[in-house]
């Protein structure tokens, strides 16, 4: 079996008032009429075979079956954190479910915010990331680095594996300082890291033991043995869960294995983290804008504008986001779309 294992706890708090505790960025249509989530699953679906393992917090779960069951996923299994502890424990949590099913199947491991726009590329690449895993290698994918992004894993490329389009990792550095982002990427000998890793469960499984038993294997897999069923959703056992550290794979297994090799990715990737990054992934008329909903936009360029109800309009104005809900307007330069998390920080301190 080749399953896909999605990594669906995060918030995104850099997309609200779109993303909110309990809507958060991989449920929303940001790209297409799918989600984030859908999308995920439907790009690989041709490469994989077996059913879906989605990680999720506990409070997310009615929407997250409801969108699976949308795309067709009616069989996947659903795993509930009763509060999320970062990549590595949601990863250990998958891996002991596809080991109690199949001695081992190779596990795609994907977040579930990412957009990717040349699909084909990416099943190319995914193809064989499979056939690569199942020589004992955990397959990495290496995007070419644009900037230089902190918030980035950067992968540098060792020797070419054997007849193979992918290369070993010669190292993996968790989201770098600038001045050492900036020193990789005028070296051409570094991708980012995409955030998406394939390999045997028992790899994985080798290879959290190797380097997390204590911190985070033992706690997720005695989770997991006492776990219990709720509906058609898998609840780990709260307190064995919680006893983990909170780290992400990056740090946990990658930055240490010497099991990772690269594959190159050129396939329109994109890591949707603010809304600038939405809007340049998004296309834009002569101006340079992009609008969604009933919007009206007079002498202005480079705006991303997104309308939930009212009618919104602009004149005279550029570079800026405006987002439009329910009960919230967000009117942003796209120069600081990072900082909304700080207007997420102002308004939970006040209540
Ligand atoms: N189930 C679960 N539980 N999922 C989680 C949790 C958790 O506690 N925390 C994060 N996730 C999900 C997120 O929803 C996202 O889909 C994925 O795991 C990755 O987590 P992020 O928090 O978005 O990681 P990051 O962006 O800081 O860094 C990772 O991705 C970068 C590319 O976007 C790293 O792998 C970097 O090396 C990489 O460059
Ligand atoms: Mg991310």
């Amino acid at each position: 079996d080749i399953r896909p294992v999605i990594l669906c706890g995060g918030s995104g708090t850099r997309l609200w008032p779109l993303s909110r505790e309990q809507h958060p960025k991989q449920l929303l249509s940001l790209i297409s009429e799918h989600s984030l989530l859908q999308s995920t699953l439907l790009r690989s679906e041709d490469a994989l075979t077996g059913n879906p393992i989605v990680v999720c917090n506990a409070d997310h779960r009615f929407m997250i079956a409801e969108q699976l069951r949308q795309v067709g996923h009616t069989n996947s299994t659903i795993i509930l954190e009763p509060s999320g502890r970062n990549t590595a424990p949601a990863l250990a949590l998958a891996v002991f479910e596809a080991r109690r099913n199949a001695p081992d199947a190779v596990l795609v491991v994907m977040p579930s915010d990412h957009v990717v726009t040349d699909t084909n590329a990416f099943k190319a690449a995914l193809e064989n990331a499979v056939n690569i895993a199942k020589q004992g290698y955990i397959a990495t994918f290496g995007v070419p680095p644009v900037t230089p992004e902190t918030g980035y894993g950067y992968i540098r490329r060792g020797n070419q594996v054997k007849s193979a389009e992918a290369f070993l990792v010669d190292s993996f550095v968790e989201k770098p300082n600038l001045e050492t982002a900036r020193l990789y990427l005028s070296s051409n000998e570094y991708y980012w890291n995409s955030g998406i890793f394939v390999a045997l469960a028992s790899v994985f499984e080798a290879e959290l033991k190797k380097f997390a038993l204590d911190n985070v294997f033992s706690a997720c897999f005695s989770a997991m043995e006492k776990s219990h069923i709720d509906i058609d959703f898998i609840r780990p056992d709260s307190m064995e869960f919680l006893a983990s550290d909170n780290i992400s794979i990056d740090y946990a297994v990658m930055e240490k294995t010497d099991k990772a090799v690269v594959i190159p990715l050129d396939a329109g990737w994109s890591d949707i983290g603010s809304f600038q990054s939405l809007w340049s992934t998004l296309e834009h008329d002569a101006n340079g804008n992009h609008i969604k909903g009933d919007v009206v936009l007079k002498d202005s360029t480079n705006c991303y504008v997104h309308s939930s109800n009212r009618l919104v309009a602009t004149l005279g104005v550029s570079n800026l986001a405006i987002i439009e809900t329910n009960d919230a307007i967000l009117v942003i330069n796209q120069d600081r779309t990072q900082e909304v998390k700080d207007i997420v920080n102002i308004l939970k301190s006040s209540g």
